[in-house]
């Protein structure tokens, strides 16, 4: 599949609004991931206010490039109803990576921005979205289309293959 071997993390975005069809494709990306049990444990905020963006880009010291970005999706997580909390953060891992090759295949780009496990992140964006302690927000994906290209590197590396 192409996109995951062309994806790159993009920081910069053209001023470019995203259509809303393409951001369902993602969304739909995001929620088609595998998870424990088939928990589901994802929430979407889908945020394009400006204003919005820029309080969610001053989250962390990593997550300045989201400021400039149309469309940030902040991928959060439940802790009610879960049957394996231990396997969450595996599953929005498995749900950001499918997010992000989705992005990467609409001709758009994004970033992963942690936020889970940093209990001062997890706060900041408590309090700029009012989430409370049953949504935890995992990580924010700004997305747009992307004002340079990189060349994605090929990390291939049969050393780290080991037959048996
Ligand atoms: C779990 C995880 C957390 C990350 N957190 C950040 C972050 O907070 N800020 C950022 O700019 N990039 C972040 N990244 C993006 C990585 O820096 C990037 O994926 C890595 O350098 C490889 O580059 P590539 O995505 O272009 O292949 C994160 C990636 C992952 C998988």
């Amino acid at each position: 599949m192409d996109a995951i071997f062309e994806r790159t993390s993009v920081r910069r975005f053209e001023n470019r609004d995203v259509e809303s069809e393409k951001i369902d494709a993602i969304l739909h990306a995001g929620m088609a991931a595998p998870s424990g049990g088939n928990q589901c444990p994802w929430e979407f905020f889908v945020v394009k206010d400006p204003d919005t963006i820029r309080r969610l880009s001053g989250s962390s010291l990593y997550s300045g490039c989201a400021n400039g970005a149309k469309v940030v999706i902040v991928a959060c997580y439940r802790t009610e109803g879960i049957i394996y909390p231990e396997l969450v953060a595996m599953d929005m891992s498995a749900c950001v990576e499918n997010m992000l090759i989705e992005t990467q295949a609409l001709g758009l780009g994004g970033v992963w921005l942690s936020i889970a496990p940093y209990e001062d992140r997890m706060r900041n964006v408590d309090n700029v979205i009012g989430t409370d302690d049953t949504l935890r927000p995992f990580a924010l994906i700004p997305i747009g289309y992307p004002a340079m290209k990189r060349q994605a590197g090929d990390r291939f590396d049969k050393t780290r293959i080991h037959s048996i």
